[in-house]
């Protein structure tokens, strides 16, 4: 743990981070890979936030591979960060349908180990008040694994959220919508709306990895880092959290 972690200063100051610029996605990946598995060996019933999006996937096949070679992942508790409004687990747009697929039955982590976003009850903005108290009985995120989002936004925090929200519906940016349509291209449109794991328990979480790939991301990874620490960067706000970020040259190109 120590030694894997060990470049993780303590913030000192409102805008202390531990950035690792690594050559490429491969080494993004196994960098991560071994920072998770690290947590996940210091205290094997950990409860872990997962992202879904491209980012991650590096990192679960990686993870997946450590698994086989005996890291025991039997006693996390996974919590899934985000989900369209109104879609059941098995439509073929779930989020928490492709974690499952990406990271949970490579890892072998059974649905019951799994906190899924309330998407498809009949009250579900209840049902995330009911959600976050699962939550709390959880003692709270000891990791939470995330990607940087076009407009900055983490989970679906998106640009506004505020550093206080937790769980709950909220808007999909016009920007948001055309991009993760491109991931489902011909099977059904994309919610207007989703559900978010609020910033509050991202930011209370022991630690926070971030990771970022590819030149299309440089302008989010500045603003997040370098610029204002406002709700209108939603990941800047990552700043005041216990913040790991792993990025490769082509996403730190503008820092
Ligand atoms: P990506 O998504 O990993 O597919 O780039 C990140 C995000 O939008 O949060």
């Amino acid at each position: 743990m120590q030694s894997a972690w060990s470049r993780v200063r303590k913030p000192k100051r409102l805008t202390s981070a531990d950035v690792r610029i690594v050559e490429d996605y491969a080494q993004l990946s196994a960098i991560a890979a071994g920072l998770v598995a690290a947590v996940f060996r210091q205290k094997p019933a950990a409860v872990v936030g997962l992202p879904t999006g491209r980012t991650p996937l590096g990192v679960y096949k990686r993870l997946a591979a450590l698994r086989r070679e005996g890291l025991d992942v039997s006693k996390l508790t996974v919590v899934c960060l985000d989900e369209y409004l109104g879609v059941s687990p098995d439509a073929p747009i779930s989020l928490f349908g492709w974690l499952r697929r990406a990271a949970l039955e490579p890892m072998r982590i059974a649905d019951g180990h799994v906190l899924r976003l309330p998407s498809y009850e009949s009250e579900p903005q209840l049902a995330c008040v009911v959600f976050d108290r699962r939550l709390d009985r959880t003692g709270g995120l000891d990791l939470v694994v995330l990607g940087l989002g076009w407009n900055g936004h983490v989970a679906f925090n998106e640009p506004g959220s505020p550093p206080t929200a937790r769980t709950r519906i909220v808007a999909l940016q016009p920007g948001t919508i055309e991009r993760n349509a491109r991931y489902w291209r011909g099977r059904g449109g994309i919610p207007a709306h989703g559900l978010t794991v609020g910033l509050r328990d991202i930011l209370r979480a022991k630690r926070i990895l971030m990771l970022v790939s590819g030149s299309e991301k440089a302008r989010s990874l500045r603003a997040m880092l370098r610029g204002p620490i406002t709700p209108v960067v939603p990941a800047s706000l990552l700043r005041r959290g216990n913040l790991t970020v792993v990025a490769d040259r082509h996403a730190a190109a503008l820092l």
